[in-house]
């Protein structure tokens, strides 16, 4: 069953999940007795619990209760998005939905694994997952205005989960709350300096929203500062740089590859990515030992090349070729942004981090 925009549908109304790829939201798990070990209070007993405890207070609080309370222009101003863009505002619903929805099943998983070695963390995990279902329903909900919803029980029993052991886990969800964070913030600014671009009232949520994410990331912050090992060494380092690249290049080609969605919003793609990277990357500076220096020559020229090559990729997918000549013709491009990849990860570094974790690189700017 499809419909008129050509979305394979699951049953009436409920649309099948975009196809996985390296690129689309994933969901995770992870090792839980270890992450048991890292909260056990009698295993680590320098963990800041005052600080976690202060933290889960303001969670408690929960500032935005009420905040995500549709109005009366949610329906009409999905009316009024037609023809082409009309899917692709509905694939960048369904990809946030995705990673709001991916953020909450992990959130929840360790809140609930934690709630005996360390009830504080625990407590806080479970009101971080809260935010998230918040948010995924409310744009499931937005979905719906497009006469589209996903069917979010089906893909937490259907979707493949990619296990990260949980050190990784923690450097990335502590990244994409930061580039969460800012890729709503600068959305919200941008469209409140051009109300003639704002599409769809969901946007005018973003400021209150993106509060949300920055809390999640002040949280993992302070769970990375609990973790040294995390934050020194070579190794430490190492993966700092990894996971930064790989968020920042995941984002920046996917996002290239929807311009017209972010032309539609009145942002130059290539601009509101490289605004979003560096601020996460100087918010990133503040926490881990080292972060791509997106001033090095020739980062975005690498990352623009990548680009095109991600645009031939999906050129190839599109053609009505057989799959295996598909797969032949992919190679090269595929090969190319690996070589990207690599020339990135051995660019110029910023050594950096927190003037307050003892033995951490000095911040330097
Ligand atoms: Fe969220
Ligand atoms: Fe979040």
């Amino acid at each position: 069953m499809t419909d008129d925009l050509g979305f394979k549908l699951m049953r009436r109304g409920v649309k099948v999940a975009a196809k996985e790829s390296i690129l689309t939201p994933r969901f995770y798990t992870t090792d839980f007795d270890e992450v048991d070990d890292i909260f056990n209070l009698e295993k680590n007993p320098n963990l800041p619990m005052e600080e976690l405890t202060a933290m889960l207070e303001e969670f408690r609080k929960d500032y935005n209760q009420k905040h995500f309370v549709r109005n009366d222009g949610f329906h009409d101003a999905a009316d009024e998005i037609q023809g082409p863009m009309r899917k692709i505002f509905i694939e960048f619903l369904e990809r946030s939905c995705t990673a709001e929805f991916s953020g909450f099943l992990l959130y929840k998983e360790l809140g609930r694994r934690l709630q005996k070695s360390n009830p504080v963390v625990a407590e806080i995990f479970t009101l971080l997952a809260r935010d998230e279902a918040r948010h995924a329903g409310f744009i499931n909900k937005a979905l719906s205005d497009f006469n589209l919803a996903l069917d979010l029980g089906f893909l937490t029993k259907n979707r493949t989960y990619t296990f990260f052991k949980p050190k990784f886990i923690i450097y990335a969800t502590y990244l994409s709350e930061k580039i969460g964070y800012w890729r709503y913030i600068s959305m919200y600014r941008h469209l409140q300096r051009n109300p003639d671009n704002q599409l769809y009232p969901m946007f005018e949520y973003f400021e209150n929203w993106c509060q949300d994410e920055n809390r999640h990331g002040d949280f993992l912050t302070a769970v990375l500062k609990a973790r040294p090992e995390l934050l020194n060494g070579l190794e430490a380092r190492l993966w700092s740089r990894f996971f930064c690249l790989s968020v920042y290049i995941t984002m920046y080609l996917n996002d290239h590859s929807r311009s017209a969605f972010y032309g539609a919003l009145g942002l130059n793609t290539t601009q509101f990515n490289r605004h979003v990277i560096i601020e996460t990357n100087n918010a990133t500076a503040r926490v881990f030992p080292e972060v791509p220096d997106c001033d090095a020559p020739g980062f975005w020229d690498v990352m623009d090349r990548m680009v095109g090559y991600n645009e031939k990729l999906i050129a190839i997918d599109r053609s009505e070729a057989p799959e295996f000549l598909k797969k032949l013709q992919k190679l090269p491009y595929t090969e190319r942004i690996l070589a990207g990849c690599l020339q990135l990860f051995f660019m110029p570094t910023l050594r950096s981090g927190s003037f307050d974790i003892e033995g951490a690189g000095s911040y330097q700017y």
